[in-house]
């Protein structure tokens, strides 16, 4: 699969352990990668997405072949844009399946050369999620154990301000 551009869409509000998870699988399966914090309408995020890039930029500077970006219209449009022709997702359990599944279908009537590649996070992520690494920041909690410390600091950041 080397050659061929992949794209790793989501929220990312914030990235996660688990995202990171993904993201390097996915970089050692593909030669170039694209994080695109794209715009899921049904979501109102807590970060703006230039913070979500910057955040995820400082995550990921150090690997070779991972870009990261913004998007806000459709995935495919961005996908023929940049000649990529893969979008990564991760699955974490069987309650994730329909909706990727349904997205995955979507995107293939939208753009038949998009291949769609499930990567599976290790098991101790499979319970994590942006929501529960935001729920228990704003209650002060510990979530070094969820995100990076960048992300653990933007997240006291956020919570304290008034
Ligand atoms: N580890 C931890 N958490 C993970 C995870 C992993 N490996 N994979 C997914 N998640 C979590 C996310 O944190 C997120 O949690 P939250 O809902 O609590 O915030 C949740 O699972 C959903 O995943 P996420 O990766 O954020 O995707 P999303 O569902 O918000 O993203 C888009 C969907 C942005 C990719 C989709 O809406 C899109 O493609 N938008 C562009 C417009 C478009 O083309 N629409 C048509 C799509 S068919």
């Amino acid at each position: 699969m080397k050659g061929r551009i992949a794209i790793y869409p989501g929220t990312f509000d914030p990235i996660t352990y688990g995202h990171i998870d993904v993201i390097e699988q996915a970089s050692k399966l593909f030669s170039k990668l694209i994080v695109l914090v794209a715009r899921n309408t049904t979501k109102t995020p807590l970060f703006s997405s230039e913070e979500r890039i910057a955040m995820i930029k400082e995550v990921v500077r150090t690997r070779n072949g991972v870009t990261v970006d913004g998007f806000n219209g459709l995935l495919v449009d961005y996908a023929k844009d940049h000649k990529a022709t893969v979008v990564i997702r991760g699955l974490r359990a069987v309650s994730d399946f329909e909706y990727e599944f349904q997205m995955a279908q979507t995107n293939r009537k939208l753009a038949k050369n998009i291949d769609v590649v499930f990567l599976v996070p290790h098991d101790q992520y499979t319970f994590l999620n942006s929501t529960i690494v935001r729920e228990v920041a704003r209650f002060g909690g510990d979530v070094s154990s969820f995100v990076p410390p960048v992300v653990r600091k933007r997240l006291s950041e956020k919570f304290l301000q008034p």
